[in-house]
């Protein structure tokens, strides 16, 4: 028995910032940002909408494709730094949104590794008969924790939601292994201060701006190179599968000096990497399964692909899920 995709979603905002507007609000150039990110553009969800709405709409999509209804969803897991609120879990909004009262709901918090935490989740719920369907999606709203007079974060980040619907198959097809890590020596290096029961909301935290995201881009620029083949070449060893007989290859999208010097490593070459980060910029959790929703819908999947995905986030947190793609 493996657990597999039987079905993926996504949801973008319609609302695009380009690197032209943001020269205007901020000191920074289009030069330095396409120079030293590869982001052209991201998308900025509308006001009236949170990041349950977002989670919503790219579930919609990933349930109508998996073919499934929504009654037989028995657990929902929202991977996000960005919730709707501190409690309840944004899982349980999304529940609500979609009626899906048969199914448990609790949220995931790993930053920008939160798919592959919550797809390794969900993988170890479906080795129990009682778990038949598992919703996962990745929903950032990460506009709304963002300083846009800071120049080193309001360039990087973007919103959107990515969501897949797990089953289980009896054949080839499915999770063919997945791998997580975290260092907590890390923390300092990707944080949100305020709002928390450290430093609880107040006059003072807001004139401070904590509750705006603080990074430490040099810390984490090294660490995301290196973990990035790192994580791989566990989920090599694990599977005895190679680097060269990976068919796509979704790596995190925080930079795209990143995702070359991943790919140098490892000779992947770009036509098997997936790069959403040019368009969209760093959507935290949700750039691994809007990258595979996309990959789905472009037709770049076929039975038999092995899948590599790789993220590192705030925690510092790391992992990779590795899949063969095919129905059952
Ligand atoms: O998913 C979460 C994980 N996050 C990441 O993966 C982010 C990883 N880090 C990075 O992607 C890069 O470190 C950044 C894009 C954040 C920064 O790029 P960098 O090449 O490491 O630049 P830097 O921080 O070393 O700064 C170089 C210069 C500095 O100026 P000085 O001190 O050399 O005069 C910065 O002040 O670039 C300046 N700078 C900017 N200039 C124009 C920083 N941000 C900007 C900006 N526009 N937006």
């Amino acid at each position: 028995m493996k657990a597999l995709v039987k079905g993926m979603g996504h949801a973008l905002p319609e609302r695009i910032l380009d690197n032209k507007e943001l020269e205007q609000m901020v000191d920074t150039s289009e030069k330095w940002i396409i120079e030293r990110t590869g982001i052209r553009e991201r998308r900025i969800i509308d006001e009236s909408e949170t990041t349950s709405d977002l989670a919503y709409r790219a579930s919609l999509m990933a349930i109508e494709n998996s073919g499934i209804s929504i009654e037989e969803l028995d657990l929902i897991i929202v991977a996000t730094a960005t919730p709707d609120m501190l409690f309840p879990a944004t899982a349980c909004f999304v529940q609500e949104k979609l009626g899906a009262w048969n199914a448990a709901a609790f949220d995931v918090s790993a930053g920008c590794t939160g798919f592959v935490y919550g797809i390794t989740v969900a993988e170890k719920f479906l080795l129990s008969p009682e778990y038949k369907y598992v919703l996962v999606i990745g929903a950032e709203a990460i506009s709304r924790i963002i300083d846009y007079n800071d120049p080193t974060t309001c360039v990087l980040f973007g919103d959107g939601a990515g969501a897949a619907v797990l089953g289980r198959g009896d054949s080839e097809a499915g999770i063919m292994a997945t791998y997580l890590g975290t260092d907590g020596r890390g923390t300092k290096h990707l944080y949100l201060p305020g709002g928390g029961a450290s430093q609880p909301a107040s006059l003072e935290t807001m004139e401070k701006g904590l509750h705006f995201l603080k990074m430490n881009g040099n810390e984490i620029f090294r660490f995301a190179t290196k973990i990035t083949v790192e994580v791989s070449e566990k989920i090599f060893a694990m599977t005895g599968i190679k680097a060269e007989d990976i068919d796509l290859f979704i790596p995190h999208q925080s930079n795209m000096r990143i995702i070359k010097t991943a790919m140098k490593w490892m000779k992947i070459p770009e036509e098997k990497t997936i790069v959403t980060v040019d368009q969209y910029g760093n959507m935290s959790a949700a750039c691994l399964p809007v990258g595979l929703s996309l990959a789905v819908q472009e037709g770049r999947l076929k039975a038999g692909d092995l899948v590599l995905m790789v993220a590192f986030g705030a925690g510092l947190t790391y992992g990779g899920v590795l899949l063969r793609w095919g129905s059952d």
